[in-house]
């Protein structure tokens, strides 16, 4: 039983083989938080475990010990978990345990994205209801425990159950408290261009955070973070991870308390929030994923990865082979017409991708990006033959056609705007503030969502549409519903998500067949909450190769392959400058879903003749690529970062394709050998180079190695003879594809 309630010790025992929670009622009604790691026997009482915290103190329920869903005002002076203020104005709460309920399967989230699971028998959930009678508040816990992961799904519902508004001003959908604080925090931090960079950084004294304000999740942080020992490697260690299905403002912090415990907590950013609870009404926390791995960071990868992969995201497209696709915004940016698009399209299939996508420009009269947001109107100076007619002539050739769109967004220059200038956020007594030339869509209207829905799915409907690409370029400012009574406000920014996510509901049911890519300016969005809805993400605009090993390592961390959308762009690079081979940029770009962001007409003989045999490679491998075990094997962030190598295998370790990468040639250049991991070590596995050489390095490897020795002894990835290197420049990659040989049969005798 994965959820075991013993009344004799009064402990709530969530068990799978790979991980424990439990949890425990205590004396005087509180519940407190006993343990999470690796898993326990069931067998046992764990009631002994009670750590004594708050010396000097105790709470004022008597109770000094880690509480799971911690208030403020009893004792406990960590960052709470719930704050509610009562119609008296205090803030002081008592919950205390009124009942529980263990059912198999996973309820879903009341209007939020979140995990499910396809059978009863995938996973249980726990329900426990707290009340505070004085407040009149009840909060149920949920807590789903998957069978077969190491990972736990919570989230809360706080209901009003009296007479007068209740105001919350927090709520986190998790708090945890560890017994030590010997951690590292790890998250993923940047900007537009450089997103999800692995930031570590040991605990202290004091609380460590990041979060977002900006109404949308961010370039610069995201809604993950992870706690891992000081010695945890990639396959070994200990390591906590923490992600949020959210999409919006979201704090993640870790506390250390003077006597050297830690609690962390993730959910909403409280700063800015309220919500108003009227009697009778319930708020719902977004779901929060708590992870556990006793295998390193890599073993946490699998964890998020895989159930991300299965299990969060949705629809026909979450374990088909994604297409290769041309996108022309690089190629052409607003400059194009239908001969153009057509042209690049032609030339595309020739190249042998599969869908053709038209970015941004295609509407109102839109040539740059100060106008028509919002009039989702094809340019018939452009597209002649709208939309349906370029679809048409797309698909003749062979290609699905894909469309981009930005439904959140208004450009003051547009029809939109006049007719519905109050549709754009802002507080009315004041300037709106302008960011990339336009405004943003008040998300929380009703009418709003329903006027967008009409015209999107007009044009998703009238169309032969295969794919979008959802944009989203600029954050909230003045941040205001007109919708909203002055002692609601606090309300606006969760409501806005609430609204983007009721939009992609209805969009994603009415077109089941679509392929939705979310974007924000690149990554400021590539959070959980979108992936529920479009199961791949353009991962950043930074389309420069070397950037991008640094981008899509740290991605990869919480992230499935799966759900990285990868172009090869044209050099010198938009982003940078750089100029690297057509082969780097394919061999980072293959570590995704591939596509390609340029203009193919312009590319010389050869230059097509490559790109024909990498979208080759990669189709015959595209489920590797796509949906394979990921495997992160010399990081970008250690050392001087020269080195960069991570690998793919397919489920049954039978396929999987090594990627080795450096930054810089050098005479002397680095460790000889790499050593695999994740392969079966009883196969014999066909090793084979590309791009195709003869070189020193194509010659070691090339040949038939025993998956034991490719994990303990390695590739050969640096020559030994300093002039090796001499030819092969700055900014290489090499990949090494693995086939495992048919094993010959035994007979067996009848
Ligand atoms: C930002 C996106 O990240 C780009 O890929 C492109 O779609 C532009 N917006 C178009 O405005």
């Amino acid at each position: 039983m994965p959820i075991v309630w013993s009344a004799e010790s009064q402990t709530f025992h969530l068990r799978n083989d790979r991980i424990s929670y439990i949890l425990r009622v205590l004396e005087h009604g509180a519940l407190g938080q006993l343990y999470f790691g690796g898993a326990l026997s069931e067998a046992r009482s764990y009631a002994h475990l009670l750590r004594r915290e708050f010396v000097g103190f105790s709470n004022r329920l008597g109770e000094p010990v880690p509480l799971e869903y911690p208030t403020p005002g009893s004792g406990d002076y960590r960052v709470p978990a719930l704050v509610v203020e009562q119609a008296d104005g205090s803030r002081v709460l008592d919950l205390r345990y009124a009942s529980h309920r263990v059912f198999s399967g996973k309820p879903a989230l009341t209007n939020l994205p979140s995990t499910y699971v396809e059978g009863y028998g995938e996973a249980d959930t726990l329900e426990i209801l707290l009340a505070d009678v004085a407040a009149d508040l009840e909060v149920r816990l949920y807590y789903t425990i998957f069978n077969d992961r190491p990972a736990i799904a919570r989230h809360a519902r706080i209901r009003n159950v009296g007479h007068s508004r209740l105001t919350i001003h927090c709520a986190m959908s998790v708090s945890l408290d560890l017994p030590d604080s010997d951690w590292e925090m790890l998250q993923l931090s940047g900007a537009w261009a450089r997103e999800r960079h692995l930031v570590v950084r040991p605990l202290q004294p004091g609380s460590a955070s990041i979060g977002s304000l900006r109404g949308a999740s961010s370039h610069h942080q995201n809604p993950f973070v992870a706690l891992k020992r000081p010695s945890a490697t990639e396959e070994a260690g200990e390591v906590y991870g923490f992600s949020l299905v959210y999409s919006g403002n979201f704090l993640a912090e870790a506390e250390v308390e003077p006597f050297g415990t830690s609690r962390v907590r993730l959910g909403i950013h409280p700063e800015g929030f309220l919500w108003a609870l009227e009697p009778g009404s319930e708020f719902v926390t977004p779901e929060a994923i708590a992870a556990y791995s006793d295998a390193g960071l890599g073993g946490l990868t699998d964890a998020f990865a895989s159930l991300f992969r299965d299990r969060l995201a949705r629809g026909v497209w979450r374990n088909q082979p994604r297409p290769v696709l041309i996108n022309n915004w690089e190629g052409t940016y607003f400059d194009f017409d239908e001969e153009k698009l057509l042209a690049i399209a032609t030339s595309a299939k020739e190249l042998g991708m599969e869908l053709f996508v038209l970015d941004d420009g295609w509407f109102g009269q839109r040539d740059d990006d100060t106008t028509s947001l919002g009039d989702w109107v094809v340019n018939r100076a452009k597209l002649p033959d709208g939309l349906d007619g370029l679809a048409r002539k797309v698909e003749a050739l062979g290609m699905r056609f894909g469309l981009w769109i930005e439904p959140e967004m208004i450009s003051r220059r547009s029809q939109l705007f006049s007719d519905h200038a109050d549709w754009a956020v802002g507080v009315p007594s004041r300037a709106r503030t302008e960011g990339r030339s336009q405004y943003v869509l008040d998300m929380s209207r009703h009418e709003v969502v329903d006027h967008l829905y009409n015209v999107l799915s007009e044009i998703l409907g009238r169309s032969s549409i295969s794919y979008v690409k959802w944009d989203m370029n600029r954050n909230i400012t003045e941040p205001f519903s007109a919708s909203l009574p002055a002692d609601r406000q606090g309300e606006f920014m969760h409501r806005y998500i609430l609204g983007v996510y009721e939009l992609y509901e209805r969009l994603t049911r009415a077109f089941p067949n679509i392929l939705f890519e979310s974007c924000a300016g690149g990554g400021g969005r590539f959070d959980p909450g979108m992936l529920a809805y479009a199961p791949q993400a353009w991962t950043s605009d930074d389309t420069d190769a070397i950037e991008r090993l640094k981008i899509q390592w740290g991605t990869s961390l919480a992230y499935p392959i799966s759900s990285m959308a990868a172009h090869v762009s044209a050099v010198p690079n938009h982003q940078v400058g750089r100029i690297v081979p057509l082969q780097t940029r394919a061999a980072v770009a293959f570590f995704g879903v591939l596509g390609y962001e340029l203009d193919p007409t312009t590319l010389t003989d050869d230059d097509r003749a490559l790109v024909a045999d990498q979208v080759k490679y990669y189709k015959a491998r595209r489920e590797v690529f796509q949906g394979g075990r990921f495997l992160r094997l010399r990081s970008p962030f250690e050392g001087d970062g020269n080195e960069t190598a991570w690998m793919t295998v397919s489920a049954d370790r039978k396929r999987g394709v090594v990627g080795h990468y450096r930054v810089l040639n050098r005479p002397h250049p680095g460790p000889a050998r790499l050593k695999l991991r994740g392969l079966d070590p009883a196969a014999s596995y066909r090793v084979s180079v590309w791009p195709a050489g003869d070189d020193p390095i194509a010659t070691a490897n090339t040949g038939v190695r025993g998956g034991d020795e490719l994990m303990k002894v390695g590739l050969v990835v640096s020559s030994e003879d300093p002039w090796d290197s001499r030819d092969r420049g700055d900014f290489g990659a090499r990949l090494f594809d693995l086939e495992a040989e048919e094993t010959s049969r035994r007979r067996t005798r009848p």
